[in-house]
């Protein structure tokens, strides 16, 4: 039986979840979750860590993970939550952060121009590498000579890897993002591995960006995207963006994956925004989309898009929550989603 390991974490966390977890039920994939509902801050400030080894093997054994969010005001994000999220990338591998970008009704865009709104694009982030390897180390601290050093690490295996992947999902194109002009022995790592890449698939259109000019090409006409392939904080930051364009942090979802061995982890892009916790208020799609995520995964693509239709008719209709400029609660958006959903 399909086992999928589930995360709800803290804050808006096992909020968002809760109806995601409705609509995953509701797809019958004949799945059976494993919630790991301890892997929270309270867990942490009570014993020092949040997710053990044990935790580890559970997910390891599961067909696929579904995460909510973690962070807590009480904690630092660099002990607790870099010690989750870094624990389950590096651990189970996932080198692949997979970011789709998709307008769900022109309603939510922030472009004028209608012809350049309709955003459908995939970030592809490079996930395990980066200027977040945690590599580095500072001196002379709380001194007027303090220095402090963070590694930009790019591994050939890392970097062609990442590129293979953003190939396989094109559907037009591909575009590689980096800054080779001014981070020179990465960015040449980069370059020269791009160029086998694209010689392996020499029937994919390619093109090239320095990630200042993709900022700019994705505010004015990010219809332009198919694909766009980077580092992991180029693709942190242009995700943000890319979310803006479709109507924010609530509808982003995304997939941790290791196309090699399997493993994968979904999740939606926010984190556990202690600021509307506890109101009721939070938009369940970026859950309930790396729900739909989760069911590709699974080879289940019919299942997925009808969990996308569900969600565009409920954003349609003006169904949604306040941050998407309706009235609705979490809750009752996951039951217009149920209700879309089982509509023949
Ligand atoms: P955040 O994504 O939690 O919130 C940013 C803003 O967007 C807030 O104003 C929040 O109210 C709003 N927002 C986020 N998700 C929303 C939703 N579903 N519906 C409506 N509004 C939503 O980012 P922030 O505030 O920087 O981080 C809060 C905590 O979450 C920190 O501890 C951070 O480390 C952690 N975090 C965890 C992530 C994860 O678990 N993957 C990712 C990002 C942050
Ligand atoms: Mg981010």
């Amino acid at each position: 039986m399909t086992t999928i390991a589930v995360i709800p974490g803290d804050g808006i966390g096992p909020e968002v979840i809760e109806p995601a977890l409705d609509v995953l039920d509701a797809l019958g994939l004949g799945a059976r979750t494993d919630v790991l509902d301890h892997v929270n801050a309270d867990t942490y400030l009570r014993t020092g860590t949040a997710l053990t080894g044990a935790d580890l093997d559970r997910i390891r054994s599961s067909e696929a993970a579904l995460l909510g969010a973690v962070g807590d005001p009480r904690l630092s994000d660099t002990a607790y939550v870099r010690g989750v999220l870094t624990t389950l990338r590096l651990e189970l591998d996932l080198y692949v952060n997979y970011r789709p970008a998709r307008l769900w009704h022109d309603r939510l865009s922030p472009l004028r121009d209608p012809a350049r709104r309709a955003i459908d694009c995939v970030i592809v982030r490079e996930n395990t590498e980066g200027l977040y390897s945690g590599i580095g180390g500072g001196t002379r601290t709380g001194t007027p000579q303090e220095i402090a050093i963070d590694v930009d690490l790019s591994t050939r295996q890392g970097v062609s890897r990442v590129l293979e992947f953003a190939f396989s999902v094109a559907r037009r194109s591909v575009c590689l993002v980096d800054k080779a002009n001014a981070v020179r022995n990465g960015g040449q790592l980069w370059q020269r591995c791009w160029s086998e890449a694209v010689a392996r698939h020499p029937h994919v259109e390619t093109s090239h960006l320095y990630v200042d000019t993709a900022a700019l090409r994705l505010a004015t006409d990010p219809t332009a995207f198919d694909v766009i392939v980077t580092n992991n904080s180029y693709g942190d930051i242009l995700s943000d963006l890319t979310a803006a364009l479709a109507g924010g942090l609530g509808v982003a979802a995304s997939a941790n994956l290791n196309p090699v061995t399997g493993q994968a982890l979904f999740e939606p892009v926010h984190g556990s925004a202690p600021d509307i916790a506890g109101t009721g208020t939070a938009n369940p799609f970026g859950a309930i989309l790396s729900v739909a995520l989760l069911a590709e995964h699974l080879g289940r693509t019919e299942e997925a898009d009808a969990v996308r239709r569900a969600v565009a008719a409920a954003v349609a209709a003006g169904r949604v929550t306040p941050d998407l400029g309706g009235s609705l609660s979490t809750k009752e958006v996951g039951t217009v989603v149920l209700t879309e959903l089982r509509r023949p």
